[in-house]
């Protein structure tokens, strides 16, 4: 069995705990020795290449190793613009690790140049795209789809959404095409590992091959992440493992607010 870890929505440099949790983070990671990690963006807060840098401090001996995976996220195209810098500029690219496809989409846009304009993109041609890559998958792999933003509804959290999902602004909303990335993968792919809401869920499409849709939430807020053995496309469900006591209790409550708890 191989695993896997998933770790969302860092937001690095957002306030000095978040460091200190990414490195607490970092230190069980390392302790749990998996076998690799994902990351599905909002690795910076304000996309600053200060906020970049830090991320390779903090990561450098899991990114020495080649254990990280990485897609941008809406706040990584604010600033100075550090999306790239964390990624290729490829849409959809693929990544591998022995018994791991992973297909990358990089659903940010532009417009997240505004943090306010925090909605993602996914178009018909990046479909395509990966309906080339999963092409490609080496037979009795695992296989994955990451990316930053949800791609089915996830209830509101905060006053903001709120507002936006009462007057029908786009930037809370899912992917356009979310579903439709889905239903094309179902039956093909086992894992769709996503971020950018930061309360933690996880899903199961039943079928001959079962897709886990799972968002990782904030990992430095939960100060926990999720570890999924797998084996051949045999997944198991996300174990927490929890690398540190959330040292702000009262943002927690709020990240955690109509979540299921955490075991
Ligand atoms: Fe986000």
């Amino acid at each position: 069995m191989y695993r896997l870890a998933h770790l969302s929505d860092l937001h690095l440099g957002e306030r000095p705990e978040h460091l200190v949790a990414a490195r607490a983070l970092v230190r069980s990671l390392l302790e749990e020795d998996v076998d690799h990690v994902v990351v599905t963006g909002d690795v910076t807060h304000s996309g600053l290449v200060a906020e970049y840098e830090a991320w390779l401090e903090l990561f450098a001996p899991l990114l020495a190793l080649k254990k990280v995976t990485v897609v941008p996220g809406n706040h990584d195209r604010a600033g100075d613009g550090v999306a790239e810098l964390l990624s290729d500029e490829l849409r959809v690219s693929v990544d591998g690790r022995e018994g791991l496809f992973m297909v990358c989409i990089d659903s940010t846009a532009p417009h997240n140049r505004s943090t306010f304009r925090s909605h993602g993109d996914l178009c018909e041609q990046m479909l395509g795209a990966v309906d080339e890559a999963l092409e490609r998958a080496p037979q009795g792999w695992t296989r994955a789809v990451l990316l930053h933003h949800h791609v089915t509804p996830l209830p509101v959290e905060g006053l903001g959404e709120w507002f936006a999902e009462r007057f029908g602004w786009p930037h809370a909303a899912e992917l356009p095409l979310g579903r439709e990335l889905l239903r094309r993968v179902q039956g093909r792919v086992d894992l769709v590992l996503h971020g950018h809401k930061h309360v933690p869920r996880e899903q199961v499409l039943d079928g001959a091959r079962p897709l886990r849709v799972a968002n990782a939430g904030c990992s430095t807020v939960l100060g926990a992440y999720r570890v999924f053995s797998h084996h051949a496309g045999q997944v198991t469900a996300g174990r927490w493992v929890h690398a540190f006591a959330p040292t702000r209790p009262p943002l927690l409550e709020r990240v955690l607010h109509g979540s299921p708890a955490l075991p």
